[in-house]
């Protein structure tokens, strides 16, 4: 395995795999890696075949992290991470720096950033502002350097998810965006970077997520008509935040394709929500 730094190494060595005609299998991460990025891994092997080769990018990406967020306490620990994807196969860990992806912006001079302007306003957009503007920006240089034939995303980021499939058909990347199910503990909880903040009380209050999707999932499918959503959502509300720690900062119901708010919610519609937990914030989605 081999691990490249630098901007123009990567985007060398992946012209070279098109020219051998090798296809690429990419998976973004920003580090920290867990059995849900692992899956993603093997998501992207099984894509490319055993002639294909297999990318990581393990980057903390400054410009998806609003001023007030955990950019500086975001879990880091690359030995770690080289060592699991040693394990899983991967061929290349692309780890760049900051000033490479973004030059100058440490003094003010960096001003081009990739925006899309639907999907990307409700949930995580409206409760993070700036957010997938820094997630579709990194993405877009991401694809630029490593030319993939195929990238994988996890569905636990469905809207994340969504905005760059849309990105990619909207720019015209040659690439096909694959997005995998959502990895999860024995209780139910999500995994996520973001776990390792939580105390052991916080962790086991932590499962109230998936509880919410289950028990909403359970009203939908068994109402004869289509379930009120306002009056679903203040349910699910008292039900998270009877945990000590837990509150809610959005429960939304949404068509899975256009990301639609549903006010009248039915079997096929989505789920997601984000609840801060003491001071972590974590998110989740299923399919209703
Ligand atoms: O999902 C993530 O880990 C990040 O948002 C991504 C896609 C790697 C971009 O920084």
């Amino acid at each position: 395995m081999r691990v490249i730094q630098s901007l123009q190494a990567m985007q060398r060595q992946a012209l070279k795999w098109r020219a051998e005609r090798r296809t690429i299998g990419f998976v973004p991460t920003m580090g920290y890696l867990h059995e849900g990025h692992l899956s993603l891994v093997r998501r992207a092997r099984r894509a490319v075949g055993p002639n294909g080769v297999v990318v990581v990018s393990i980057y903390v990406n400054p410009t998806q992290f609003g001023p007030q967020e955990d950019l500086a306490r975001y879990p880091r620990d690359l030995p770690r991470d080289l060592q699991l994807c040693r394990g899983a196969g991967v061929d290349v860990v692309f780890t760049p720096s900051d000033e490479a992806m973004y030059p100058g912006r440490a003094t003010g001079d960096y001003s081009t950033y990739v925006v899309e302007e639907q999907l990307s306003r409700g949930m995580e957009g409206a409760s993070r502002p700036t957010h997938f503007r820094g997630v579709t920006t990194v993405v877009a240089k991401l694809f630029l350097l490593v030319q993939p034939h195929v990238a994988v995303f996890g569905e636990k980021d469905y809207q994340q998810a969504a905005i760059i499939r849309r990105m990619t058909r909207d720019l015209n990347f040659p690439l096909r965006i694959v997005v995998a199910p959502t990895c999860r503990e024995a209780d139910g909880l999500a995994m996520s970077s973001r776990n390792k903040y939580l105390t052991p009380e916080q962790r086991q209050q932590a499962v109230c997520l998936y509880r919410a999707l289950c028990h909403a999932r359970e009203i939908v499918r068994q109402a004869p008509h289509p379930v009120d959503a306002h009056q679903l959502r203040i349910k699910l509300r008292q039900e998270i935040e009877a945990r000590p720690e837990a509150r809610v900062d959005y429960i939304e119901f949404f068509d899975p394709d256009t990301l639609r708010p549903q006010a009248r919610v039915m079997p096929g519609h989505r789920m997601a929500l984000a609840v801060w937990v003491g001071t972590t914030r974590l998110i989740d989605n299923a399919a209703l």
